[in-house]
């Protein structure tokens, strides 16, 4: 039996047609969890990250925040050091889940049935780069994946994971930039004993 029903659908078309009731339930039921993704390499977890992480997570019922397991980058912190971290760090955010994920982002997002990406923009620098991979991902994902950008707070404006690692590496001073535990781990990584 043919069911055509009218929904608030992330796709720009207003009516979808089913053929199971069933369908719809689950169409449904789909629609009302708002989820997303937040991808990243998260070398390390940053307070920037982190304070997009808890923004994103007041707007969506969950969020998972996923680590770029990139075999051609040589990273600070393994993918499994980097979830711990991030698990760690958000443990008191309910309704963030803590992932990995190799490969396309809208393979990945697709797998998870989820519709929209978060980015956090901190400068007009990062706004070409962003705005292209937006763009692709939009564009190779037939429509399914939308990106959603979220401003950095201003006093997180200037951070990066590779300033840290750099700061880091000398010595340098990072406790403003990354949880105590965090900057902890990155000292032990240089060989700097705190
Ligand atoms: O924290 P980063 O390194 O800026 O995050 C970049 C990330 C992980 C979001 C981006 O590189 C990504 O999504 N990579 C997965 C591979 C992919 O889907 N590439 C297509 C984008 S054109």
């Amino acid at each position: 039996m043919l069911w055509m029903i009218f929904v608030p659908a992330h796709k720009s078309a207003g009516c979808v047609i089913v053929n199971e009731i069933s369908n719809v339930v689950n169409y449904r039921m789909g629609d009302i969890m708002k989820a997303a993704i937040y991808p990243g390499s998260f070398d390390p977890v940053t307070f920037g990250h982190l304070d997009i992480i808890r923004r994103a997570a007041e707007i969506f019922d969950e969020l998972t925040v996923s680590v770029l397991n990139n075999k051609t980058k040589s990273p600070l912190f393994s993918v499994e050091e980097r979830v711990k971290m991030l698990k760690e760090a958000t443990k008191d955010m309910p309704n963030v889940v803590v992932d990995s994920f190799s490969g396309l982002l809208i393979d990945y997002a697709r797998e998870k049935n989820v519709h929209v990406a978060i980015r956090g923009l901190r400068a007009i620098t990062d706004f070409e780069y962003e705005l292209q991979i937006a763009q692709t991902n939009r564009k190779f994902s037939g429509g399914d994946l939308d990106t959603m950008f979220l401003t950095t707070s201003l006093e997180y404006a200037y951070l990066s994971s590779s300033t840290v690692r750099e700061f880091a590496s000398f010595n340098g001073d990072i406790s403003q930039c990354v949880p105590e535990f965090v900057a902890k781990l990155i000292y032990e990584k240089y060989g700097h004993v705190k």
